[in-house]
Order: C-alpha cells, then sequence, then structure tokens
C-alpha cells in the first residue's frame, strides 16, 4: 500500500495513537511463580438447588410483569463459580416457564442450548443457515432436545398448563471469552456481542412473548 493510501485511512478520525513501545497500564508481566497463584481459582463445592424453591422462584417471575428481565427464566448459581456466576464452571442450568399460550419470539445465540421438559407440552422452531426451512419440534414432559449454536428457535407452549423447560447452556465459556454473541430478535441489525452496555432480554425489550 502506498504512503499516501496509508495516510487516508485514518483520515479525518478521531483515533488514540499509542506509540512504539509505549506501556499499557493494564498490562504487566508475571513470573511463573506470581502467576499460579493469582490465576488458579477455587474448588467447587458439591452442591443441590432444590426442586421446591426453583418451582417457587418459576412461580414468581410467571406472573406479569416479569421482574427484573423480558424472560421467564432462572440461573441456578453456584457462588463457588465467582466472577462467573454460572452453575458449574463454563456451563449453566436455567429454568424457562411459559404461562398457557406463551411463547419466545425466534432468536440465536452462538451458544449451545440442551433442554429437557420437566412439565408441559409445546414446540420449538428452529432453523440454521445450512435449512432452507425450519423444524418443528413437538415437546412434552420427559423429552430432551437440542438447538446447536447460532440456530434460531422459539418456544411455544400450545398446552393447557404451565410448561417448566430446564436449560443446559455453555454461555459462561463464551462470557469469560468474550465472545457471547445474541441476535435477538430474529433480525440481521440485532446481531450484538454481549458486553456492559448490551445485556440480552433486559436490553431487548420485547423480545419475549410472541404476536399472537
Ligand atoms: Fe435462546
Amino acid at each position: 500500500m502506498a504512503l499516501e493510501k496509508a495516510e487516508k485511512i485514518l483520515e479525518g478520525k478521531r483515533v488514540q495513537v499509542r506509540k512504539l513501545n509505549e506501556k499499557f497500564d493494564h498490562t504487566q508481566l508475571l513470573a511463573d511463580d506470581e502467576w499460579y497463584p493469582k490465576a488458579v481459582r477455587r474448588s467447587i463445592r458439591p452442591a443441590r438447588w432444590n426442586w421446591k424453591d426453583c418451582l417457587a422462584r418459576l412461580q414468581e417471575i410467571a406472573s406479569d410483569p416479569i421482574p427484573g428481565a423480558d424472560r421467564r427464566f432462572i440461573i441456578l448459581v453456584h457462588d463457588d463459580t465467582e466472577e462467573a456466576t454460572s452453575t458449574a464452571p463454563g456451563a449453566l442450568i436455567g429454568m424457562t416457564i411459559l404461562n398457557p399460550g406463551e411463547g419466545l419470539k425466534a432468536h440465536r445465540h452462538n451458544s449451545f442450548a440442551i433442554y429437557h421438559v420437566l412439565q408441559g407440552t409445546g414446540f420449538d422452531v428452529m432453523q440454521n443457515e445450512d435449512e432452507p426451512e425450519p423444524t418443528k419440534i413437538e415437546w412434552s414432559k420427559g423429552d430432551t432436545f437440542l438447538c446447536p449454536p447460532w440456530t434460531y428457535h422459539q418456544h411455544v407452549n400450545d398446552g393447557a398448563e404451565q410448561a417448566i423447560i430446564l436449560t443446559v447452556q455453555d454461555f459462561p465459556l463464551l462470557a469469560a471469552q468474550r465472545s457471547l454473541m445474541f441476535e435477538e430478535p430474529r433480525g440481521v441489525n440485532n446481531i450484538k456481542a454481549v458486553t456492559k452496555k448490551f445485556v440480552p432480554h433486559r436490553d431487548t425489550a420485547g423480545s419475549f412473548k410472541l404476536d399472537v
């Protein structure tokens, strides 16, 4: 690239210049014996989340308006995971509750989701970019089904009772890598990296209930 062209890349733009050899304040060099004590996290103690407590919390968020976020979703958090705020290192278990006739708008994320139906009947509509048409997956109590990463999906409760679905996801692993992505609701303009400035469900108000 000619020098004049290289200079034009930044023409008229505000930019911070970091000169050669200038030290970044947020960097350091640690020797091996300094690094391990800082980097190794605490052990994880065995734990249980009581069904009675999960159900009570789910019932609380089954009412309108939904407290705290645009989803009827709870996360089973283990305090030993510290900043990951997950169920186990790298993995999260959540539970969704849907009232009869409720459903999620189509969305996707680059984490996978394994679902297990604890109560109710309904269906999911899923589609990835290689498929010409969506797949409808019907489900009822006891079924386990998968949504692969970056696949559009939406749960729909078409039964007469509340549906409760347990979910296992690798959200925390992707969040730790700062590479968790959401498209919510479906639409290329809604593709966003999850950061402190963009929190899914909270910052995508209206993404929850189907327009039916
Ligand atoms: Fe999802």
